[in-house]
């Protein structure tokens, strides 16, 4: 079977993309829902119709199961789940993780996951947890590396091998064991033990492991962020990076009477209303959900159409270049969201070089915004206009006699020659009043410019109350006031 990845549309690190596994393609980024075979409050069938082309299940359950070890060993897992996509089996790490130990080793899982059809298989890799010292997170990411080294002579030309990347909280142990599975030509590459991370709301630490495992792994691996489906949070990871998501979040919530939004969990019992447009919340009250007999198979069904429609709602983003409005939108639902917001966007200047030239539109959103790749890209790309003589650079977008150049000024990118206003991102920018974040963001602009053609002159133009302001981010550079 032919095994693939290939990236069609980028916004932020963010990426539309297909996976190939033999004749089947997976749409990224993709949920892949877990499914448990003993308890299915959704069937893979009905997932498959509500347009989910991958799920993953545990193979350590089909192994320890009198029920489905022989069935899944002779039909098959595609035949026993009854669902035609794409199966990935997970091995035992996360019982091992969690529980201490299991009964499977590496060649057992691996060679068992092959045997029942498992077209993405993963190794039993040692997730480390956050809290681990550097000489365990780095003495497991070994035994990783080596199970992983064992993995790739036994996984046969049927399944494709899912590396995970573990390191624990070290970047550069997490940026290593990314380098480590890209030169191995790992296709599928899981970043694991981030679940303690997401549980604790530990959103900043989430961004800087992502982020130094992306570093270390080759651009064109297929990133999947092992245990995250929270709705609120994919738009986050989606722009560091992560094309595939698995979640039992739908189903874990559902059983506890939990609500997911893209804004939270809700209670069902605190909720009086029930403030979204699937088939299930149109057609119940949160009365009749509660006293529903299926219940709990009514709230994951809501679940899951509240995260695919998140995944949806993301790549259509990334296809408008709006990754960055969505993400900020999503992240100011939760103080710790906002931290992991705000991590990223120190990232961006790193971010930068992977992000499109050129978006739908610029909205500015308040002070993190001129933090954005698109501000840092345009102070970069300043260094290339070439200026001499006495040049004026008016807010008010006024040119005057007595200069030899004239630019305007857009916060908060900052100057630009008037026949670039059309052009992005310009031209495609939407403030609200200017304020001073945005002002001053502009003036970095100048600044750069300033330093950058030492032959001119530059003089500012611009009205009273932003004198101080640009006097402060441009030292010495002479300030014309504008009185209208
Ligand atoms: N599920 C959640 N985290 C992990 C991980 O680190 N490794 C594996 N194999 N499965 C996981
Ligand atoms: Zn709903």
């Amino acid at each position: 079977m032919a095994f693939g990845f290939e990236v069609l549309h980028k916004d932020i690190a963010g990426r539309i993309g297909r996976l190939r596994i033999g004749s089947k393609t997976v749409r990224t980024p993709a949920l892949l829902p877990v499914i448990n075979p003993h308890l299915q409050v959704v069937t893979p069938a009905e997932l498959h119709g509500m347009g989910v082309e991958a799920l993953i299940t545990n193979a350590y359950i089909f192994y320890r199961s009198e029920q489905f070890r022989d069935a899944a060993l002779t039909q098959g897992l595609h035949t026993v789940l009854d669902f035609p996509g794409v199966i990935m089996t997970d091995s035992g790490s996360f019982q091992l993780s969690v529980y201490g130990d299991v009964e499977v080793g590496n060649r057992e899982t691996l060679l068992f996951q092959q045997q029942i059809g498992s077209e993405i298989v993963v190794p039993l890799d040692l997730p480390t947890p956050p809290s681990a010292d550097r000489e365990r997170a780095k003495a497991e990411l070994s035994v990783t590396l080596e199970r992983i080294d064992e993995a790739r002579s036994i996984v046969k030309e049927n399944s494709t091998l899912a590396a995970p990347v573990q390191g624990g909280s070290f970047a550069d142990l997490r940026e290593l064991a990314g380098q480590e599975v890209s030169r191995r030509g790992c296709i599928v590459t899981p970043i694991g033990a981030v679940v303690p991370l997401m549980e604790n709301y530990r959103y900043r630490d989430l961004v800087h492991v992502v982020l130094a495992a992306k570093r270390g792994l080759s651009p064109g691996a297929c990133v999947h962020l092992f245990g995250a489906g929270h709705p609120a949070m994919l738009a986050l990871a989606v722009a560091m990076g992560c094309d595939l998501f698995d979640s039992a979040a739908y189903a874990l919530y559902a059983k506890e009477g939990r609500y997911l939004t893209v804004h939270g969990t809700l209670f069902l019992n605190e909720l009086s209303e029930l403030p979204c447009s699937c088939g299930v919340c149109r057609s119940q009250t949160p009365e009749s959900l509660r006293r529903s007999p299926d219940r709990e198979r009514l709230l994951a069904l809501h679940n899951l159409y509240v995260t695919l429609a998140e995944i949806a709602r993301i790549r259509q983003a990334i296809l408008d270049g709006t990754l960055w409005d969505l993400v900020d939108e999503r992240c100011r639902s939760h103080p710790r969201l906002l931290e992991g917001y705000r991590e990223l966007l120190r990232y961006a200047p790193s971010l930068e070089p992977f992000d499109r030239s050129t978006k739908r539109r610029f909205f500015y959103r308040g002070d993190e915004s001129c933090q954005r790749t698109e501000v840092i890209r345009y102070h970069r790309d300043l260094a290339r206009f070439d200026l001499a003589g006495r040049v004026l650079i008016s807010f008010s977008g006024r040119s005057e006699s007595g200069f030899d150049r004239y630019l305007a000024f857009r916060p908060p990118f900052g100057p630009y020659p008037p026949g670039l206003g059309e052009t992005f991102p310009i031209g495609q920018c939407e403030l609200p009043s200017w304020d001073e974040s945005m002002v001053r963001s502009g003036c970095r602009g100048i600044a750069r410019l300033v330093e950058e053609n030492p032959g001119a002159t530059f003089v500012v133009r611009c009205e009273p109350r932003w004198v101080e302001l640009v006097a402060d981010e441009v030292p010495g550079i002479e300030v014309l006031i504008d009185e209208d």
